[in-house]
């Protein structure tokens, strides 16, 4: 398949298509691929044998460190019974040490495997890498500040588990809405539905930019910012937290002020969350969630959200790689 340079709208045919944002999903889109994450669960939780991926390999590069991404796509085609070529830390394990370029990189790769999914610390470097993939699909598994579409998959996924809709929702999303990739893809999904109301709760310095504001509002999704827990509304369906990230500060004295500031404890979601309220975060957390709460029924956090991570992937690769029907 010859590639365009923009990021294909899915719109019902996933098939060859280039993964880079939240953007190119349609609401029907994005029930496709849920419907095949349910399948995909049965295949993962039963241990059964799947030859969907049977035969693909697919290249893992990872130019940033990850955990859950990397594991988790790792898994999903292992379980499909696919195979992975795994380049971790690429600027110390390949010849990106020897000065190789993006360019070069992509194009041994493609010729190697039948996808590449890439995580970059620059924000745009999977739409770059996508103009310069001739013929297999490129995967965004987080580029910098900007987006990390298949992590707002599986988020969605865990909302839409839990109150079987993705319209007239309140949620609070909290922690690094400036630099947060988690946060502006899953704010750029949760817009393309109705009457969605999200209270935004970070330290000033890490408020959400105007640009994303301005976007996100023209969508549609009403967006509150509050600036103390004591703003947060009773009830919400979700909670969304998410760490400020050490690595994108470039002064530690900064980096120190901020890191602190919302944490969850048990006190405080006892006192403003309902017993349908749901406490998500993409992980890692570095102490802003207490983990006396990780026992909590409501916190999905080490339960549903991680673990869809794993269902999502395994859909969107075999739709993608054009294994479903
Ligand atoms: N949620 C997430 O992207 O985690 P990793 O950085 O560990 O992949």
């Amino acid at each position: 398949m010859i590639k365009s340079s923009e990021p294909p709208l899915i719109n019902g045919n996933f098939k060859g298509k280039d993964i880079l944002s939240i953007s190119q999903f349609a609401p029907k889109d994005l029930f496709i691929l849920f419907k095949h994450a349910q399948k995909m669960k049965k295949i993962a939780l039963n241990a059964k044998p799947s030859n969907i991926l049977l035969g693909n390999i697919i290249t893992l590069l990872f130019y940033e460190p990850s955990s859950r991404t990397f594991g988790s796509f790792g898994a999903a085609i292992k379980q499909l019974g696919g195979q992975t070529v795994e380049i971790q830390d690429p600027q110390h394990f390949s010849s990106v040490s020897k000065g190789e370029t993006l360019e070069d990189t992509i194009r041994v790769f493609e010729a190697y495997t039948d996808a590449v999914v890439i995580r970059h610390p620059i924000t745009g470097t999977a739409q770059i890498a996508a103009d310069i993939a001739k013929i297999v699909p490129i995967i965004n598994a987080g580029d910098g500040i900007g987006e990390h579409p298949t992590q707002s998959l599986l988020d969605l996924l865990t909302i839409y588990d839990k109150h079987q809709r993705l319209d007239h929702l309140t949620g609070i999303i909290a922690g690094d809405l400036l630099n947060g990739r988690t946060v502006h893809s899953l704010l750029r999904g949760l817009a393309k539905f109705k009457s969605n109301t999200m209270y935004l709760l970070s330290p000033k310095s890490l408020q959400l930019s105007k640009e994303y504001m301005e976007e996100f509002t023209r969508a549609g999704i009403k967006l509150m910012v509050i600036t103390s827990e004591k703003d947060i509304p009773k009830n919400c369906d979700f909670w969304y937290w998410t760490r400020v990230q050490k690595e994108r500060f470039t002064n530690l004295k900064d980096y120190e002020k901020v890191k602190n500031t919302f944490i969850v404890t048990k006190e405080l979601f006892e006192t403003r969350a309902g017993t349908h309220t749901i406490l998500m975060h993409p992980l890692p957390r570095v102490g802003e969630i207490h983990t006396q709460l990780d026992d909590d029924p409501r916190a999905v956090y080490l339960r549903t959200q991680i673990r869809n991570g794993v269902y999502i992937r395994m859909a969107l690769l075999a739709l993608v790689l054009g294994k479903l029907p």
